[in-house]
């Protein structure tokens, strides 16, 4: 998609040929407040991981838990694709709860900056480095593969964490992570500090950038740009306070916008990040990028004929791409190509004039704040097709007065072959004072009586809309059905009536010629 513009930047010479993804949303992502998740819950999200690709999943924290203990262990013995790796402090009791559960690979860290130390571990930079350093030792002696992360590197002094990352290196750590634990770098800064500890280490560099201002995102791929042979990130960005990096955001982008070939069924990406939001709790909000319910959703008048000519006009990739699908979203913004391309879906062929009534009626629901789902469509569209071709009653205002103190009256206003003609009758509830009312009105022409009337509502809410079905006769054995849908119930009942007046009339003036 960027050829052009990829071959121009020469900012993108450093990033790596190969991108691992080390996913930590049963880790971090579990460190959501209020988020806690099963053993199974954990198994099936670790086994959807390694369907989407992912190169590493960091599985728990093994020494802090029982349940963290079996869902390693569990999850290890699946025999998955993706590495299984178990964080750990510097301690080797930690190290030896990883052994324990069976993994080959460890991630551990401590506390590097000033306010770690000094606050949180009360321990000098000689006993950090020593205790980092002798951890690497122990978990290579017993045969793990092992990741190091100063943990707030982003807030310690340049010289120190250099010196650290230089000694674990030393002592043969396999890759360096560097974690911005608060959030607080900035893309530029991103780019120049992984840039930075490119020059001055051998081992592989990982980022793992919190979202405290919404730039975990953007920071990895700076990250990346400056030559980061891997990140984690976390299913939906969840994770500690405002989250991490989101692995589907980071990952399309490396693929759609950097050309960047990854090692991942993007298919799969909708259905983890369904699964995660639904385990856990944290609904994602509708606009989120890739996974967000609008992600691919269209409703103006013009998208969606744009996007029915040609979808590269209003989406940068395609749904099915990650697993979404488009959805065509009606409202006051709609037009008739919406209208008429999701009426095909559900195999219903409207005339030009029925196509038009039913876009004014979507519209004008739009404009009273209601989003129109696919029942309420069929439903308008139904009524619609349901309406007599010849109109010899019509509508022309309908009001009524209800309540517990006051007799129910409705006043109708008809057109009867032209001629306007009212009348106001009582009746047990609105919709008899209106049916009352119609029949006054009418009798010249046909009597009729009520054999059938149902009501539905069609979804749930206040607003929704009631779908009304009726079936009159006229005593004479001629029957008429008569259908409408509408917010105001009221008026549903009363058009659906006279949809049937109206058929009945016509039977009789058949039959009459
Ligand atoms: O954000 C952080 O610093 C961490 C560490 C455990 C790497 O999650
Ligand atoms: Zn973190």
């Amino acid at each position: 998609m960027r050829e052009a513009v990829y071959k121009m930047k020469e900012d993108y010479k450093n990033i790596q040929d190969k991108i691992s993804v080390f996913d930590t949303t049963l880790r971090d992502g579990e460190q959501s407040p209020g988020v806690a998740l099963t053993i199974d819950e954990k198994i099936e999200i670790a086994e959807k991981l390694d369907i989407l690709g992912v190169d590493k999943i960091e599985i728990g924290f093994p020494i802090s838990s029982e349940g963290e203990r079996e869902t390693a262990k569990r999850v290890k013995s699946l025999g998955l694709n993706s590495t299984i790796c178990g964080l750990a402090r510097t301690v080797e009791k930690d190290i030896d709860a990883v052994l324990d559960c069976d993994l080959e690979y460890v991630h551990t860290f401590i506390g590097t900056s000033p306010l770690h130390r000094d606050y949180k571990l009360k321990l000098s930079k000689d006993k950090v480095k020593e205790k980092a350093v002798n951890i690497i030792e122990y978990s290579k002696d017993h045969g793990l593969k092992v990741e190091f992360s100063a943990e707030d590197a982003t807030r310690t002094e340049w010289g120190f964490l250099k010196e650290i990352y230089k000694e674990v290196e030393n002592a043969g750590v396999d890759m360096i992570n560097v974690p911005d634990t608060v959030g607080i770098l900035t893309p530029m800064d991103a780019k120049s500090l992984i840039y930075d500890l490119k020059q001055e280490l051998k081992v592989p560099l990982s980022t793992h950038f919190h979202n405290d201002f919404g730039l975990a995102v953007a920071n990895t791929l700076m990250g990346i740009e400056a030559g980061a042979e891997q990140f984690h990130g976390t299913v939906n960005g969840i994770g500690e306070r405002a989250g991490n990096a989101s692995i589907e955001e980071t990952i399309m982008t490396l693929i759609s916008l950097y050309n960047h070939p990854m090692d991942v069924d993007t298919t799969k990406i909708f259905n983890v990040s369904d699964f995660v939001s639904r385990v856990t709790g944290m609904n994602l909000s509708q606009n989120k990028a890739i996974v967000g319910k609008n992600a691919f959703a269209h409703e103006s008048g013009i998208h969606v004929h744009g996007i029915m000519e040609n979808a590269d006009t209003y989406e940068p990739i395609r749904p099915e791409m990650v697993g979404q699908t488009r959805r065509i979203v009606l409202g006051k913004q709609s037009g008739g190509h919406a209208i008429e391309g999701k009426l095909k879906e559900f195999n219903i062929d409207l005339k030009e004039n029925q196509l038009k009534a039913v876009l004014e009626h979507v519209k004008s629901l739009g404009d009273k704040g209601k989003s129109i789902t696919d029942d309420d469509l069929k439903a308008i569209a139904l009524s619609e097709m349901n309406r007599s071709d010849k109109k010899y009653v019509e509508l022309l205002g309908l009001s009524v007065t209800s309540g517990d103190s006051v007799s129910p009256t409705a006043t109708v206003r008809l057109l009867i072959d032209g001629e306007m003609k009212e009348k106001a009758r009582r009746g047990v509830g609105p919709v008899d004072a209106a049916l009352n009312a119609i029949d006054w009105l009418v009798k010249d022409s046909t009597s009729f009586e009520l054999e059938q009337y149902h009501i539905e509502a069609i979804n749930g809410g206040t607003n929704a809309l009631g779908e009304v079905f009726v079936m009159v006769s006229d005593g004479e054995g001629n029957d008429a059905t008569g259908r409408s849908a509408d917010e105001d119930i009221i008026q549903a009942s009363v058009q659906a009536v006279l949809n049937a007046v109206n058929k009945l009339l016509m039977i009789k003036k058949e039959l009459n010629n």
